[in-house]
Order: structure tokens, then sequence, then C-alpha cells
């Protein structure tokens, strides 16, 4: 699978192909005029309509899913359809996964705007959505494997999108650096170039890309993408106002601490951050780790960086962890 071979207006001709309408589900943030160019790339042989909503974390709940259901259904869309999905990772993750249950499957483009949909959310055929439960909100609990027609780049959506949520994209093209152990291209990455971007994104993508096609499942190999997001999601539940990508910085930051390797790649994305956030200590953030239903005997299960190998199975006792946690927290506090 090769990822972004072809320019996204060529992409979306080939998928329009044999479709009896096209329905647009975008971000309301996006600056209107990218919403009008995927509307003109549409061109005019069948029926377009466009559904605009917010994107972020909130999108991603069944509630949404049923409401675009509804509008599917209100504008006629049949099995013909050809599902778009312009957006975050959050748009496409709830896109994919309505395109993969309505009418038990509709085509499907994804145009992601962010720099992490780009090189990660958008590539794999994962989607999903979020669960309410009395606890709190269980994340990507509700989804689909579901492979969309094509993936469409454009590097300049990325003009509108703020610093922050840049260096969140940054930090899982680190990831994918680190898992493929091509020093050149993290180098490259480190270098925070944004005008090599049109370069690096496709190239991240394509790491990704070449994981998943080994393992589509998640069985074995993929797992390696979820380096530092043991650490990453136990954060984003027990901290406030982080993005997903900042916490993969810090999960990647004490991934290579715990295994005596040098952090300084992480620096740039903390850089910013820390100024604002306080790292849990160790019993708060062990208790969300631990409660992962993979683990047993009150072990945590993590995927560990050995320089050229990626450890899936590494097991973590408290112990151990709290000698790393708390030696990392202090050089980050
Ligand atoms: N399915 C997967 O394999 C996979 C992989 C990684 C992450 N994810 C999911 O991706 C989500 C995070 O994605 P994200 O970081 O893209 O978040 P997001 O979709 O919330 O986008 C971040 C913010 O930027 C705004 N935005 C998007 N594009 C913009 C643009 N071009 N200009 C201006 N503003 C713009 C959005 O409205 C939002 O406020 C999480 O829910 C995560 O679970 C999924
Ligand atoms: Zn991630």
């Amino acid at each position: 699978m090769k990822i972004y071979q072809k320019s996204w207006t060529e992409g979306i001709a080939e998928s329009i192909n044999g479709c009896s309408s096209i329905f647009i589900l975008a971000d309301s943030n996006l600056p209107v005029s990218y919403i009008d160019e995927v509307i003109d790339a549409c061109g005019k042989s069948v029926p377009v309509f466009s559904h605009l909503l917010l994107g972020g974390e909130g999108l991603k709940t069944l509630d949404q899913a049923e409401s675009i259901y509804q509008t599917l259904n209100e504008v006629g869309a049949d099995r013909r359809t050809l599902f778009i999905c312009l957006g975050g990772g959050t748009m496409t993750d709830l896109g994919g996964y309505v395109a993969s249950t309505f009418k038990r499957g509709v085509k499907l483009v994804l145009l992601p705007t962010t720099l992490l949909a780009m090189v990660d959310a958008a590539i794999g055929g994962k989607n999903g959505v979020n669960l309410k439960t009395p606890q709190g909100l269980l994340k990507n609990q509700i989804g689909t494997f579901y492979l969309p027609d094509f993936v469409g780049l454009n590097v300049d959506w990325l003009e509108s999108l703020p610093g922050r949520e840049l260096k969140s994209g940054w930090a899982e093209m680190i990831k994918h650096a680190l898992i493929n152990g091509d020093m050149t291209f993290l180098e490259r990455v480190l270098k925070c170039d944004k005008e090599d971007l049109h370069k690096l994104i496709p190239e991240s993508a394509q790491i990704k890309a070449n994981i998943v096609n080994q393992d589509p499942l998640e069985t074995g190999i993929r797992a390696s993408l979820n380096l530092g997001h043991t650490v990453a999601h136990a954060l984003e539940s027990v901290c406030e106002d982080l993005r997903h990508g900042e916490a993969v910085a810090y999960g990647l930051a004490f991934t290579l601490y715990a295994s005596n390797h040098r952090t300084e790649c992480i620096d740039p994305i903390l850089n910013g951050i820390e100024k604002t956030l306080e790292l849990p200590e160790v019993d708060e953030i062990w208790g969300v780790m631990v409660k992962d239903k993979k683990n047993t005997s009150g072990n945590v299960t993590d995927v560990m960086y050995n320089g050229n190998d990626i450890d899936v199975n590494f097991i973590w006792n408290k112990n151990e962890f709290t000698k790393k946690w708390d030696d990392f927290r202090k050089k980050h506090s």
C-alpha cells in the first residue's frame, strides 16, 4: 500500500466513479475556502451535500454518529454514496466509523487537515468513537477496521493549524522515526522544518502503513505503534487540556528515559507545555494504567524502546515504574 501517491483532487475524481451522490463531513473550524475547494473537486456529475461539525474530542460520540446517520437519511444517501471526511483525527475517526456502518458500509475518502491525522489517524483503517460510562469517558471503545478508498494529502491545509496542534503531530512523526530505526529520517523530523513537510508527511505515513500491512488487525507487530502511548493515555485521562500528541511526547520521553536512551529529541515539543503542566504523582498515573484490561497480576504491559528493536510485551511492576517515574517527574518539573 503506497500512501499519498496521487494528488488529492485526482484521487477524489477516481473515487467518484460509480457513485450516486457525495456527502462531505467537514470540521467547522476550517476556513470555508478548504470546504469550497473540496466541493469544487467533486465536480457536478452527482449531487454533493456538505455537513459541518465542530472538531475536537467531544465529537467522538455515538450521539454524533447517530445525528450524521439521520442527516444521511434526510438527504437520501444510499449504498453508492461517497462519504468524504475533511478534518483532523477526531473527524476522520468519527466519519470513518459512520461510513463503515451506514448501510453496512459506503465508500470512504479521508482528507486529513491536521499533521497528526495526515501521518497517523487517517492511516491504517482504524476508526471509532468514545464510550460514556459512569466512570468517565473510555477512549475509542466503539469502532471498526475499515479501509478508505483513498486518503488525500494537501499540505497547504496546515497553514491555518494552530502551532500547538502542529507540535502534537510532530510527536507522532518522532514516534514513527524511532520505530523505523532510521536515524537520518529522525534527524530530518527533528529539524522541524516546515518546508520539508511535504516530503516528511508521506514518509512518516508510509512507516505506519508498512506496519499496518504486516498486521492489519493488531495481533502482533502493529502494537509497536503504541510506543509511548501507555503513559500518554494515562496522562490524557488525568491531565486536563492536554492534546493527544502532547501526551505522546511525554510518553515517548519517558520511554526513552526508562530505557536509558537520550531524550533530547523530544525537548522541542515539551518546551512550552512544561510551563503549564504538572506531571501527576506515580499513584495517580499507575492507577489508570493498571486498569487497562490487557494487564494482569497488578503489572502493566508497555511497549519498550530497545534501540533497534521494539518490545511490545514489556512488563512493568509498580516498584520499577515508580523509580523511573519519580526521577522522570523531577527532571520535568
Ligand atoms: N484511528 C487512528 O488510527 C488514530 C491514530 C491516532 C489518533 N487518532 C485520534 O485522532 C484524534 C486526534 O486528532 P487531531 O489531533 O487531528 O485532533 P482534532 O481533530 O481534534 O483537531 C485538532 C484541532 O484542530 C482543529 N483543526 C483541524 N484541522 C485544522 C486546520 N487545518 N486549521 C485549523 N484548525 C484545524 C480542530 O477543529 C480541532 O480543534 C484523537 O481522537 C485520537 O484518538 C486516531
Ligand atoms: Zn497517538
